[in-house]
């Protein structure tokens, strides 16, 4: 049997902090702004049940093998799979998935980072008070007017990837994990809150209506694609972020556990999210199916009418920037691990060479909504929505397809026993097998075949 690696970025001080680190890498713009927007425009609580679906089968049990590759591996995730096909004695090509993984996360991060402007834009609106008694036609041309504005998107995309490069660029221990054991337990306190407040309004009651009754005339195969694209992102699968996370979790901790732990909780927040601004939508007569605008729109209109409104404004967009910021780091720490690997030099210049990179492709996003509005990708499809249906799905659901592959099939199982520590819990072991290798790759060939057409039911 091969000895254990260390990890050479350091490791998280506990499992915990693992537990963390993932949650906050999970929980962030996926759960807060994509997530209700989806689910308003795809028929409620159908898209909700697809994307439970898609959770379960596919999400928790390939999240269970990425973070497998990347314990054992200990390196970046190129690094990664390149050392476990060595040691499994199979073809180190299996690395182009991290390949794949950092394209994707270039990607995924350069629209992020436009959106994660965006709430920093909301945070500092709130803290000046420009909610107070904002109508539902300011609110729109609040945002509008921010979108429209190449000078403004520039500024926050840069001001958000400049925070982030400062908390890479600082490393685990003192950047990563110090982040994320001061703003996670925060962002949950912050949407409890404003989740009981929703119960509070009166458009709760329609919002309850809304999402318990799922309207599944609107569920085609896009649908599918999209519920199973937003598992992947909002569990941050299929790019290698969990996978670098893992790579930085203690041996003695159990992965099974954890993951459970990242997966609940980040569907958790999900759920949450929905609850607390669906009633919202409703008490100020707006439209659930409003789009990527959802809640820039909605939320402002209701911080800027009642009472401690202002206050929970504020609140509000400081939980959708930190989570944004938390999720944003793990976008950007596998290819800085990869490149500070490679390179045997500094991380700070690393992260520095990754971030501006990012930062030029953001750039391209975030004119494409105003100045560049015109120019398509995708047909019909702005750079910024072209990158986002790339990255989202069809990226991350393929990355996660080859991983379950490499865990599942390529690996000795007892391999992959051993890491998963699985001696008391064999049966459950087996299940996860079985479902890796056969119900999850099926689920992903099946909408990926039904989306473009070659198979239709
Ligand atoms: N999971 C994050 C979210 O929901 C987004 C993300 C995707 C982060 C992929 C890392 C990797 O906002
Ligand atoms: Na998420």
């Amino acid at each position: 049997m091969t000895e254990k690696r260390s990890s050479v970025h350091g490791e998280w001080s506990s499992g915990l902090i693992f537990i963390l680190a993932a949650t906050g890498s999970a929980v962030g713009l996926g759960n807060l702004w994509r997530f209700p927007y989806l689910v308003g425009e795809n028929g409620g609580s159908a898209f909700i049940i697809l994307y439970l679906a898609c959770i379960l089968l596919v999400g928790l049990p390939i999240m269970i093998a990425e973070v497998t590759i990347g314990r054992k591996g200990r390196r970046s995730p190129i690094n990664s799979l390149r050392l476990v096909a060595r040691d499994e004695g199979i073809s180190q090509k299996w690395s182009l998935i991290g390949w794949m993984g950092v394209i994707a996360g270039f990607l995924i991060l350069s629209f992020y980072s436009v959106v994660g402007g965006w709430s920093l834009f909301y945070t500092f609106e709130a803290l000046k008070g420009g909610f107070s008694g904002i109508s539902s036609d300011a609110a729109s041309s609040l945002f509008e007017g921010l979108v429209a504005s190449p000078g403004s998107v520039l500024v926050w995309h840069t001001v958000f990837m400049v925070i982030l490069f400062g908390i890479v660029a600082a490393g685990v221990k003192r950047g990563l994990q110090r982040a994320v054991t001061l703003l996670m337990p925060l962002l949950f306190l912050l949407l409890v809150g404003l989740v009981l407040y929703g119960m509070t309004t009166e458009g709760f009651g329609e919002a309850m209506t809304f999402l318990a009754t799922p309207d599944f005339s609107v569920i085609d195969a896009s649908v599918f694609l999209k519920a199973l694209g937003q598992a992947f992102f909002t569990l941050s699968l299929g790019m290698g972020a969990i996978m670098v996370y893992g790579a930085y979790l203690p041996q003695e901790n159990s992965i099974p556990v954890s993951t459970g732990w990242i997966v609940g909780m980040d569907t958790l927040t999900a759920l949450l999210a929905g609850l607390a601004i669906f009633p919202i939508v409703f008490t100020v007569g707006m439209e659930p199916g409003e789009g990527p605008g959802l809640v820039f729109v909605t939320l402002p209109i209701v911080f800027g009418e009642i009472p401690l409104g202002l206050l929970l404004g504020i609140v509000f967009f400081v939980l959708l920037s930190v989570a944004a910021i938390t999720s944003g780091m793990s976008l950007l720490e596998p290819s800085v691990a990869y490149l500070t690997e490679s390179t045997g030099g500094s991380r700070v210049k690393s992260a520095a060479i990754i971030a501006f990179l990012i930062w030029l492709l953001g750039a391209a996003c975030g004119l494409s909504l105003n100045i560049w509005s015109g120019v398509t990708l995708l047909p019909e499809k702005s750079i910024f929505d072209s990158v986002e249906y790339v990255s989202s799905n069809i990226l991350l659901p393929l990355g996660g397809l080859f991983m379950a592959f490499f865990v599942g099939w390529m690996m000795r199982t007892h391999t992959v026993a051993s890491e998963l520590d699985t001696h008391h819990h064999h049966n459950l072991f087996l299940l996860w097998l079985y479902v890796t290798r056969f119900v999850a790759p099926a689920a992903v060939l099946f909408i990926f075949l039904n989306a473009t057409g070659l198979l239709a039911f």
